[in-house]
């Protein structure tokens, strides 16, 4: 069995290198500019890289419109969520159509040129409910998308420069990167696992319940923007590390993280996090209880009913799907209600807020919700910096 297509049938690489990446950084020094912000940076590396291949730029307005409506890009490729790029109306009107602009971050960086080739407005009001379900200001992805402007520029993007990781530098990889790793460790099959948060007992049954018919975990936590009460991804590297290093067979896992911003768009999201771990060669990925969400807004299982609506073909990746998982005192192990007989009161379960209590006051977890090893280090990250 040979390795997963990425997303489209070609792995996109907009990462411009040696004399074509001197010569467009000479000529960008001498084109109008877009100032971009960290989101839209992260966005443009990912697209250069191809984790969110067959995208090559920033949507135009046909595929903006197309995702929105049906979560297709307009050639009638699966895509579920708007990659966009937002710029104030008077600095969109500067430009034309056909129109070369450099792409500069806060720091002064030349980050990309983008090849304009739409300019259109947006209403965020139907995108929000489209995407995120709702258009309630309350919810983070909405309350972000309304900050934004709603004039888009679309085009293909060349990266001239990368951004450079602040820690953890050795644990981020490229779509080409991992695909080469697995191949090279001979796994033909990977389940790929995205998290926002520590790895507790829950996450841990689920991923090696996995492991038991795939070769290998691509533990892939995102680590690009996300709202403020999550844990931060430094504090949750090194709760990652403690938990791999006592836990989980080296020889069977791989940790490389997914420097995207989080969205909250639970079932939107879920597809759309499917299809960049298909970019970077997993040939499965996990899909549990309310998988990108956030409050209230989503359904426990809606995630995964959303997966089961895109033909199996349209997808190329296979969800694994998992039932929302706890420990049972009576079982004495992980189980999730297709495999433990036993009243709720027997399972332990720990709410986001009641975990993030006990850790602040420096108290660890029941054993059976958290590692002692992931623990420890949570509850030093948040001595150190308030995390909610
Ligand atoms: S997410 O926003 O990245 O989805 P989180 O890091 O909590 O949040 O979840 C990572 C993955 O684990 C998701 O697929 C989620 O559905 C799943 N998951 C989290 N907690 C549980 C649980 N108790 N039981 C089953 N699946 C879970």
């Amino acid at each position: 069995m040979s390795q997963i297509l990425p997303h489209g049938g070609v792995l996109v690489n907009r990462i411009a290198s040696g004399e074509q990446r001197e010569a467009l950084l000479a000529e960008a020094k001498g084109l109008k500019t877009i100032t971009i912000n960290t989101w839209a940076i992260s966005d443009l590396d990912l697209i250069g890289v191809g984790a969110f291949s067959p995208l090559t730029g920033f949507m135009n307005e046909a595929d903006y419109q197309s995702v929105v409506q049906t979560m297709r890009l307009a050639n009638g490729t699966v895509w579920s969520i708007p990659i966009t790029l937002a710029v104030v109306e008077a600095k969109a009107a500067e430009f034309s159509i056909g129109e070369r602009a450099a792409l500069v971050g806060e720091d002064g960086i030349i980050y990309a040129t983008i090849d304009i080739n739409s300019i259109y407005t947006v209403d965020h009001k139907v995108e929000a409910i489209n995407v995120f379900k709702t258009d309630d200001l309350e919810h983070p992805g909405v309350q972000k998308l309304f900050e934004r402007s709603s004039t888009n520029v679309g085009g293909e993007i060349t990266v001239l420069n990368r951004p450079q990781p602040e820690k953890f530098e050795e644990f981020y990889f490229d779509p080409s990167e991992t695909r080469r790793i697995f191949a090279e460790k001979g796994w033909k099959t990977v389940v790929g696992f995205q998290t926002r948060n520590p790895v507790h007992r829950a996450h841990e049954y689920i991923q090696k319940t996995a492991m038991e018919i795939v070769d290998a975990l691509f533990l892939n936590p995102l680590v690009g923007e996300t709202k403020s009460d999550d844990v931060p991804a430094n504090v949750r590297m090194k709760s990652y590390l403690a938990l791999l290093e006592n836990y989980y067979p080296q020889d069977r896992v791989f940790l490389g993280v997914f420097p995207a911003a989080m969205r909250y768009a639970g079932p939107r999201e879920a597809i759309f996090h499917a299809l960049v771990r298909k970019n970077y060669g997993c040939s499965h990925f996990i899909v549990g209880r309310d998988h990108a969400g956030v409050g209230d807004y989503y359904g426990t299982y809606e995630a995964q009913d959303l997966l089961k609506t895109i033909p199996t073909e349209d997808l190329g990746i296979t969800p694994l799907y998992f039932e929302h998982s706890f420990f049972c005192k009576k079982c004495g192990n992980m189980a999730t209600s297709k495999t433990c007989p036993h009243d709720k009161e027997h399972h332990l379960t720990l709410s986001g807020t009641k975990v993030r209590a006990l850790l602040r006051d420096g108290v660890c977890p029941p054993p059976e919700f958290s590692r002692p090893e992931v623990a420890k280090i949570l509850i030093e990250g948040m001595s150190e910096q308030p995390v909610g």
